[in-house]
């Protein structure tokens, strides 16, 4: 979640969420953490998880007044991913034909949760449109990330293709790059086919938690996105000195945003506060995808939710102790041209094989934008450019940042979030 200001869903994520940090210069990918796994999380110390029992002591208090039994069931504490709004994560496989490619695509990452897309089947195939209504505002002030989450549904809508005995033929942007008709999926019957990618299609979830402290060998980087990938270049940042740099990147990035009134008030406009409000949107930043222990979920669940700018700090917090605390190395997608909505669809389409890639190997991947945010942020509001130079020192001479992620081997597996049916965003 981009909490109130980022993606820290948690609006309601307690103090209890307090991470032992690394000391000053100790490289977290080589220093020791004791305990079971669960407590090795970065994410809940002892002295944390005892605050998280006595608040959890302090509100079963209350549960003579009804409250609790109410908050608990507003916020879905006994049955997490149910309800309709998980439903499609359930369903997708069984769908056949276009409206299971479809089925696919709605499982796709999208910027905030927007799912930005509209889908049309037609006699010869399957159009796929942009929702201009679906957007982060000055988050993203030059729709390039709602362009990139396009791009991943159109890749979802691919890999759903030939399972289900369809040949799909993409042709992106066929009304040119000011149409709403972002791609359009020519089909045909084929032979159904298997692809280890579609195999993992609900497996992939965008994992905030702590990662482990060991690195990621050079050779399993190399295969998220081997030479012959096109939509963008590939950077990997994972040695100690330019991997410790971008993470202060990233963490000036997320103070600057949620010092930006406007870009903090666009990012909380995607906050789903409750089960209610999840099963209503089914879209949308969510406690659930916060990468929180059992304990920590459970308890910030019951918590009222948080101010957005309590959810800001709390995600500024998260980015510094865990995010760039844990990461055992960043990619960062490249581009000639970050203004060409084609590269910025191609970019989308390499992102999301990236992470079903990922999520096959048993590597947990994190999207942490907040820096190219910042810079499209500065450029389009004529203020003075203080992110790209830095982000460009750690880049080829020439490359434009246009994604960035972190990834590592998690310490917990992600959860799902919500999402609308296919007849939802079907016409
Ligand atoms: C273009 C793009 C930008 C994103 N930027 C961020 C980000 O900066 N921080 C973050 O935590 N997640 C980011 N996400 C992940 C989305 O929030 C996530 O895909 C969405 O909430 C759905 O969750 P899922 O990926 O677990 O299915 C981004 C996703 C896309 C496609």
């Amino acid at each position: 979640m981009r909490s109130a200001g980022g993606w820290c869903a948690g609006t309601r994520v307690a103090a209890t969420v307090v991470r032992t940090r690394p000391t000053p210069g100790e490289d977290p990918m080589t220093s020791t953490i004791d305990g079971p796994p669960e407590s090795r999380s970065p994410g809940i110390s002892r002295r944390s998880a005892l605050r998280g029992l006595a608040l959890g002591g302090a509100t079963v208090a209350v549960a003579g007044t009804g409250l609790l039994s109410y908050r608990v069931y507003d916020s879905a504490v006994l049955d997490p991913g149910g309800g309709p709004a998980h439903e499609p994560w359930r369903e997708w496989r069984d769908i056949p034909g276009p409206r299971g490619a479809v089925a696919a695509a709605v499982l796709a990452a999208s910027p905030h949760n927007t799912q930005p897309w509209d889908f049309v089947v037609t006699g010869d195939g399957i159009d796929l449109y942009a929702d201009p209504a679906r957007g982060t505002g000055s988050v993203d002030p030059f729709d390039r990330e709602r362009y990139v989450g396009l791009g991943c549904a159109l890749e979802n809508l691919v890999l759903g293709c030939g399972p289900r005995g369809l040949r799909p033929t993409p042709t992106l942007l066929p009304d040119g790059p000011g149409g709403l008709r972002v791609a359009h999926v020519g089909l045909a019957p084929a032979a159904p086919s298997t692809d280890p990618l579609h195999d993992v299609i609900d497996r992939r979830h965008t994992n905030r938690g702590p990662y482990r402290p060991v690195p990621v060998p050079p050779a399993a980087l190399a295969a998220l996105a081997g030479p012959g990938e096109t939509g963008g270049n590939l950077q990997w940042i994972a040695d100690p000195g330019p991997r410790a740099e971008l993470g202060r990147l990233l963490v000036d990035a997320a103070e600057a945003l949620c010092a930006d009134e406007q870009q903090s008030l666009d990012n909380f406009a995607w906050f789903r506060a409750g089960n209610d409000d999840e099963q209503r949107h089914r879209d949308g930043l969510v406690l659930d995808g916060q990468g929180l222990g059992p304990l920590e979920l459970g308890i910030a669940k019951l918590l009222p939710p948080y101010s957005r700018t309590a959810g800001d700090r709390f995600w500024i917090d998260r980015t510094r102790d865990v995010h760039t605390a844990t990461a055992a190395a960043y990619g960062v997608i490249t581009t000639a041209t970050p203004d060409d909505r084609r590269a910025q669809l191609e970019a989308g389409r390499l992102l999301q094989r990236i992470h079903l890639r990922a999520t096959a190997a048993g590597i947990a991947l994190q999207h942490m934008n907040q820096v190219t945010e910042r810079i499209d942020r500065e450029a389009s509001t004529g203020a003075r450019a203080t992110f790209a130079p830095r982000f460009a020192a750690l880049l080829p001479p020439g490359a434009h940042p246009l994604l960035t992620f972190r990834v590592g081997y998690p310490v917990r597996e992600a959860r799902p979030t919500p999402r609308r049916s296919v007849a939802m965003v079907t016409r």
